[in-house]
């Protein structure tokens, strides 16, 4: 059994709802974060409730509405805007406060055109503020991906005596490289005082493509959160998509790193949160996206067809999905003809089949794929009998 339980921690509603275009109402978000709640997800971020009224709103009806999950409302270090997180979370069973600032050179000097120890003295008085109202306090320090890392250690452990349970290490510009953002995590697990009280958690955004990479990086080396997005929906590119790090640790178990994601419902939520954000999934995103288990190419379908796993290494069923699919292209081999047309209940003998082939290749040069009713149309054009 995996050693180290990771939380999940979806801001879908918060950091992915940021995103042009993607603005969901409230009685979206209530669907929205009861299939998160659903689907095993240990903190939902609900939103900013300062923000606006429609914000606020929202986070008091999920902090209602939500039985199991801890619900998150995020606020800057500034007074008012922990006051209204604390009121909107007021109904939640599990309310959870994330306060913070930014600790990078460029965010202390030119954001908030203060000094060092200022911003320290900022972060402990939201701490201690958030903490009179919940238990549950999470600090963020924003650019830390950015931030030197021994202002880091000291912002983050006067942040844990001020309170805090959990210290996000946001890599806000998705700057980092792996190894360098978990050796910023280890260093931190190593040199807060009083880590022993809080929990590490990642916060990646994917302007490289390195969201997913560097998550797992952070867990590996100490962090026990992962903050993620559904389909890593999030502003630019993006933040760190959930399915991919729950499966990421899901196929590596000697990791020693679980989840309590349900993965089978991963797909429909995937499809849930595209369609109500409107925001289409790549088709050949990881996990979740239309291609992910389907193949077109001869060598590979002639593979899968003799043994599914030489070319795919998660069973579709364990995300939600009935099976991989063969889709029929001039690409496609005499092995994968033959599959589908047993399918649709055309057994042919192996003369039949290479005439049956070369036919297919012909309409499959003209059609981007080759579909069901042409290969019924083909059968019977070419009268060639069939066993079945
Ligand atoms: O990316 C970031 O730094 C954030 C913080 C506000 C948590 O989203
Ligand atoms: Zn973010």
């Amino acid at each position: 059994m995996s050693a180290h339980k990771i939380q999940i921690f979806d801001t879908t509603l918060r950091d992915g709802e940021q995103v042009p275009g993607c603005k969901l109402n409230k009685e979206e978000k209530l669907v929205i974060a009861r299939q998160l709640e659903l689907l095993g997800v240990d903190v939902i971020e609900a939103g900013f409730p300062i923000s606006s009224p429609g914000d606020f709103d929202a986070v008091c009806a999920i902090a209602r509405q939500t039985k199991e999950a801890t619900v998150c409302g995020l606020s800057r270090a500034v007074e008012e805007d922990i006051k209204v997180a604390a009121e909107a979370l007021r109904e939640a069973r599990y309310p959870r406060l994330h306060t913070g600032i930014g600790t990078s050179e460029s965010h202390v000097r030119y954001k908030l055109r203060a000094t060092q120890e200022q911003v320290l003295e900022r972060a402990v008085q939201a701490v201690k503020l958030a903490k009179s109202f919940v238990e549950d306090v999470e600090f963020y320090a924003e650019d830390a991906g950015r931030t030197d890392n021994e202002f880091l250690a000291r912002v983050c452990s006067a942040a844990v005596k001020a309170g805090a349970t959990v210290l996000n290490i946001p890599d806000t510009t998705g700057y980092c490289l792996p190894q360098e953002y978990g050796a910023k995590i280890k260093y931190l697990y190593e040199n807060v005082a009083g880590i022993e009280h809080a929990r590490l958690s990642t916060h990646c955004h994917n302007d490289l493509g390195l969201a997913t990479a560097n998550s797992i990086s952070g867990a590996i080396n100490g962090a026990r959160q992962i903050e993620c997005t559904i389909n890593g929906v999030g502003e630019r590119a993006g933040n760190t998509a959930l399915e991919e790090v729950v499966m990421i640790m899901k196929q590596h178990p000697y990791l020693g790193l679980h989840t309590s994601i349900n993965t089978e419902l991963l797909s429909e939520t995937s499809a849930l949160v595209s369609h109500m954000m409107r925001m289409p999934v790549q088709p050949n995103k990881a996990i979740v996206g239309a291609n992910a288990f389907s193949h077109s190419s001869g060598i590979h379908q002639d593979g899968v067809i003799k043994n599914r796993s030489t070319y795919e290494i998660i069973d579709p069923k364990e995300v939600g999905v009935d099976s991989s699919s063969i889709v029929l292209t001039a690409r496609s081999g005499r092995a994968a003809l033959a599959y589908r047309l047993q399918k649709l209940g055309y057994t042919l003998e192996k003369e039949m089949l290479d005439i049956a082939y070369t036919s297919f290749l012909l309409v499959a040069d003209v059609k981007k794929e080759v579909e069901d009713k042409d290969l019924h149309q083909l059968i019977e054009a070419k009268k060639l009998s069939v066993a079945s």
